[in-house]
C-alpha cells in the first residue's frame, strides 16, 4: 500500500481486508453496464459494522469517495468506480442475524444473495417476494438502495414494501437504526424510505429487517402469442379482471429470436410479434377452469393466436426461461438500455408513439422491447447494426433517448422505472423531477453525507 491514505486504513482498522490487485480493481469497479473503465482507488471488504464506519468516517476525512458495492447486477452505473473512489463491497457481510415467526421478519447483512434471502424464507415456510432474474447474484443491499422491482410487483409492489428496519451508516460515520421493525410508528418523517431508492448517496445500508410473508397458493404459468401491440393492454386488463396475477410479463419477437439463440427452447412452431408470460393462483379446478375461460375469451376476441399452459414445473421454468432470459442473451451485443414508465392506462399510447418513432428515424436499429407490461414498465433495448460505428451509435443512442424523453414527457412518465438514475440516466433526472424537487434532494444529501463522499457523481 504506497499511498499514504490506505497506509492510515490500515493503521485504523488492522483487520479490515484491503486490496490494490489490478484485478479486484477491474472486477468490483464496474457494473453490469461494462461503460466506464473501472479505476478504484482499492477494494475494501469490512466485515461489522464497526468496520464500515471506520472505513466512512476515514474516508470522510481524507475526501475519498466511497462507492458501495453489492452484487454490482446493476445496469445504471450506480456502481461503477472510475473516479478514484474506495469501493466498500458488502460481500462479507452476508449472514442471516435472526428470524422473528412472531413479527415474521427476516434479519440479514446486506451482502446477502437475494436468493438466500429467498431460501431463508422458504426455510421458515415463508415467502419473501421480490423476484427478478439477477436474484443469485444481486444483494439485498443493492435491492434496497435501488428499491428494485422485478416480475412480482404487480402483486407484491418494489423491494419498499417488504423493508420494516434498516441500520444505515451515514456520510459521517454515524449509524442510524430506522423503524426497527415496526409496523406502526407515526413519529415524523420516515427516513428509512428515505434510504430506500437513494442508491447509495445518502448512506450504506449494514443491516435489513425484511417483512415475510404467506407463500401464495399453487400457481399456474401461460404463455400467450399476442398477434398486434394494441391487444397486449386488453389481454393484461382481462387477466386482471379474471384471475389473480402474480406476474404479467410481455417481449417481442426480437427479444424471442434472442433467447433461442441463446438456447432456449422454442415455444410455438410460428413467430408471433408479442409474447405474454403471465402466473396466476390456481390452486383448484375453478380456477383452472377459469385461465381456460380466459383464453378462449381472448382468442375469440382475437387478441391472442396461441398459448401454452405449463403442465409442470420444469414446463414453467422453461417459459419462464424466455422472459428471464432475455437480458443474458443480450449481454453480448452490449445493448443501449433504456428502462421506462408510464401509468398503466398510457402504455398502448406511448408504445405506438414510440415505435413509430423508432421506426421512422432509425430502421436499422434492433430495438428489443421488453418488461413489466403490466405495471408500465418497459425495457427498450437497443442493439448496435454490425456496420454502424461505435461513437455514433452512442450519439443516436442519447438521441433516441431524447426521443423517448419527449415521448414520456407528454404522458407523464419516468426515463427510470426500477433501473435507478445512476450514471447512464443523471443527464436526464431533471426531465422526470422538476426544479424544486431536485434542490430538496440536493439539500437532503448534503446533511446526510455533507463532505459529499457517498457514491459521488451518481444521481444528482
Ligand atoms: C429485467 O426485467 O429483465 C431486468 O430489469 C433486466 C433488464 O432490463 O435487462
Ligand atoms: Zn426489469
Amino acid at each position: 500500500m504506497t499511498d499514504p491514505r490506505l497506509a492510515e486504513l490500515i493503521r485504523l482498522i488492522p483487520a479490515l481486508k484491503l486490496s490494490v490487485e489490478a484485478g479486484d480493481l477491474e472486477h468490483h469497479g464496474r457494473d453490469w453496464t461494462r461503460r466506464w473503465t473501472p479505476a478504484p482507488l482499492a477494494v475494501a471488504w469490512p466485515a461489522s459494522i464497526d468496520e464500515v464506519q471506520g472505513v466512512v468516517r476515514w474516508a470522510s476525512a481524507h475526501g475519498v469517495g466511497i462507492v458501495p458495492s453489492g452484487g454490482r447486477t446493476g445496469l445504471s452505473g450506480g456502481a461503477v468506480a472510475a473516479q478514484g473512489e474506495l469501493v466498500l463491497s458488502l460481500d462479507r457481510m452476508n449472514r442471516v442475524l435472526g428470524f422473528d415467526p412472531i413479527d415474521r421478519t427476516l434479519t440479514v447483512e446486506p451482502g446477502i444473495a437475494l436468493e438466500a434471502v429467498q431460501n431463508a424464507a422458504r426455510e421458515h415456510a415463508l415467502l419473501y417476494p421480490v423476484n427478478f432474474a439477477a436474484r443469485g447474484s444481486c444483494q439485498i443491499g443493492g435491492n434496497i438502495a435501488t428499491n428494485a422491482g422485478g416480475i412480482r410487483v404487480i402483486r407484491y409492489g418494489n423491494t419498499r414494501q417488504w423493508v420494516a428496519g434498516l441500520k444505515v451508516v451515514t456520510g459521517t460515520g454515524e449509524l442510524l437504526d430506522l423503524n426497527r421493525g415496526l409496523v406502526k410508528n407515526a413519529s415524523g418523517y420516515d427516513l428509512r424510505h428515505l434510504v430506500i431508492g437513494s442508491e447509495g448517496t445518502l448512506g450504506i445500508v449494514v443491516e435489513a429487517t425484511l417483512t415475510l410473508t404467506s407463500p401464495p397458493p399453487p400457481s399456474q404459468v401461460m404463455l400467450l402469442a399476442v398477434p398486434a401491440m394494441d391487444a397486449l393492454m386488453k389481454v393484461f386488463a382481462e387477466a386482471r379482471h379474471r384471475l389473480a396475477l402474480e406476474a404479467f410479463e410481455f417481449f417481442t419477437e426480437r427479444a424471442l429470436h434472442h433467447v433461442l439463440a441463446h438456447g432456449a427452447q422454442r415455444p410455438f412452431a410460428e413467430d408471433h410479434p408479442f409474447y405474454v408470460v403471465t402466473e396466476f393462483d390456481a390452486g383448484d379446478e375453478k380456477a383452472e377452469a377459469e385461465a381456460l375461460d380466459f383464453f378462449e375469451f381472448c382468442l375469440g376476441e382475437g387478441w391472442v393466436t396461441d398459448g401454452v399452459i405449463a403442465s409442470s414445473e420444469a414446463q414453467a421454468a422453461s417459459l419462464w426461461r424466455l422472459r428471464e432470459g432475455i437480458t443474458e442473451s443480450l449481454a453480448p451485443h452490449k445493448p443501449y438500455k433504456n428502462d421506462v414508465s408510464v401509468r398503466i392506462s398510457a402504455v398502448p399510447a406511448f408504445m405506438e408513439e414510440m415505435h413509430a418513432l423508432l421506426s421512422a428515424e432509425y430502421p436499422a436499429f434492433d430495438v428489443v422491447w421488453f418488461g413489466h407490461i403490466g405495471d408500465g414498465n418497459l425495457h427498450i433495448n437497443v442493439l448496435k447494426p454490425a456496420e454502424l460505428d461505435n461513437g455514433v451509435f452512442v450519439e443516436q443512442c442519447e438521441h433516441v433517448t431524447s426521443l423517448l424523453v419527449e415521448t414520456l414527457a407528454r404522458h407523464g412518465g419516468s426515463i427510470s422505472a426500477e433501473h435507478g438514475i445512476g450514471l447512464v440516466k443523471k443527464p436526464w433526472l431533471g426531465s422526470v423531477r422538476s426544479e424544486a424537487e431536485i434542490a430538496l434532494m440536493r439539500g437532503i444529501k448534503a446533511v446526510w453525507d455533507p463532505n459529499g463522499i457517498m457514491n459521488p457523481g451518481k444521481l444528482l
